[in-house]
């Protein structure tokens, strides 16, 4: 099968090639320059951006994959969740292609892409279903953080999921606060390796609770606090690290343990681990030891299919494809609520 993704859902567009469960071109164009000046996305600028980018996206994933248009047997693209009016540009894009192509558009959830994003492996990415296992998954995106129990390829139950802020969100907010540009995710990241994760206590919200639910506005609130108390410390760029890696732990504290905790309950051998803050190397090597510590796998998806991309849109969407899911009709709207998809 040869296959044009697209990815639009919020500030990067991107396009892939799919050739027979091989991404064989990725191309992904990135607006955090331009929404950094605002401290977060703009939807106007982003949908802008989008219509401006996509053109030239698509025509260099083609180029590279060394494909023509006219030889494309489908169109897939995230149709939900996602910012509205970003959706709409890559969604009705692709509607218009596989109309004036005559090929079939497939409809993929971003989320549901992030969730199967650990079973591509490689460069270019492949898929990788033979190794397949049931497993225990936790998504981290910037709008969701999803505890997912995963029975076989497409067969998914949500346990739990944020009831507020998502794990990206309190990462970006809590760098505002600490004057970081955005998305201050990576940059807390960074700064937090020289510093103390010990240096100051912060909320670790529903830890303790048995279900498999999150909450982050608690934690960025007492974060707040804190710093309203001790305003000195943002100003002190020798506390800076310290303040990050004490945030990051609590972050990173509560999503090991809560995900461990319902992996042994659901008798599951096999993590996985996808989502833009899925890049935070303090997560994946807490993760990674916890594992190693109950005998569990982890699969954890690349760098560079944990932030948005094609790819991922493209070589699910050729999976739903091969299992025979239903093609999105030339009407659909896009849906912007559409979480784990169907
Ligand atoms: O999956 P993603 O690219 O976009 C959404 O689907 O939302 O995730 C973006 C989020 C942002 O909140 C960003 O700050 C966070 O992922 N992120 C990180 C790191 N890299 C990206 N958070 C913590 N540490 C990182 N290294
Ligand atoms: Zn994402």
């Amino acid at each position: 099968m040869r296959l044009l993704a697209i990815e639009t859902s919020c500030d990067e567009t991107s396009a892939a090639v799919i050739v027979d469960g091989c991404a064989v071109s990725t191309v992904v164009s990135s607006q955090i320059k331009i929404h950094a000046e605002y401290g977060g996305v703009v939807p106007e600028l982003a949908t802008r951006e989008h219509l401006r980018n996509l053109s030239p996206v698509v025509r260099k994933a083609l180029q590279r994959a060394q494909i023509e248009s006219a030889d494309l047997n489908a169109i897939a693209a995230t149709c939900g969740p996602g910012l509205p009016p970003a959706l709409m540009v890559g969604w009705k894009a692709a509607q218009s292609m596989a109309y004036a192509m005559d090929v079939p558009l497939m409809g993929v959830s971003h989320i549901q892409a992030h969730l199967y994003s650990p079973w591509f492996k490689g460069k270019p990415p492949v898929a990788d279903w033979g190794n397949f296992e049931p497993n225990l998954s936790l998504i981290v995106s910037g709008g969701h953080t999803l505890l997912v129990k995963v029975d076989a390829p497409l067969e998914h139950q949500v346990l739990g999921s944020t009831q507020d802020d998502a794990a990206g969100e309190c990462f970006d907010k809590i760098a505002k606060l600490l004057g970081l540009t955005y998305p201050g995710g990576p940059q807390v990241d960074r700064l937090a390796c020289t510093g103390d994760p010990a240096a100051f206590e912060f909320a670790r919200p529903m830890l303790n609770q048995t279900n498999d639910d999150f909450s982050f506005s608690g934690l960025k609130t007492s974060v707040r606090y804190f710093l309203e108390r001790r305003p000195e410390l943002v100003t002190d760029n020798a506390r800076l690290p310290d303040l990050c890696a004490s945030a990051q732990a609590a972050i990173v504290e509560v999503l090991v343990k809560k995900t461990i905790r319902a992996a042994k309950r659901e008798r599951m051998q096999c993590l996985t681990l996808s989502g833009g803050v899925a890049c935070n190397s303090e997560l994946r090597k807490q993760l990674q030891s916890a594992c190693d510590k109950n005998n569990f796998t982890l699969r954890l998806a690349s760098p560079e299919l944990c932030t948005d991309n094609a790819a991922m849109i493209g070589l699910l969407a050729e999976k739903r494809i091969s299992d025979g899911r239903e093609f999105a009709s030339l009407e659909m709207d896009f849906k912007p609520g559409w979480v784990l998809g169907d």
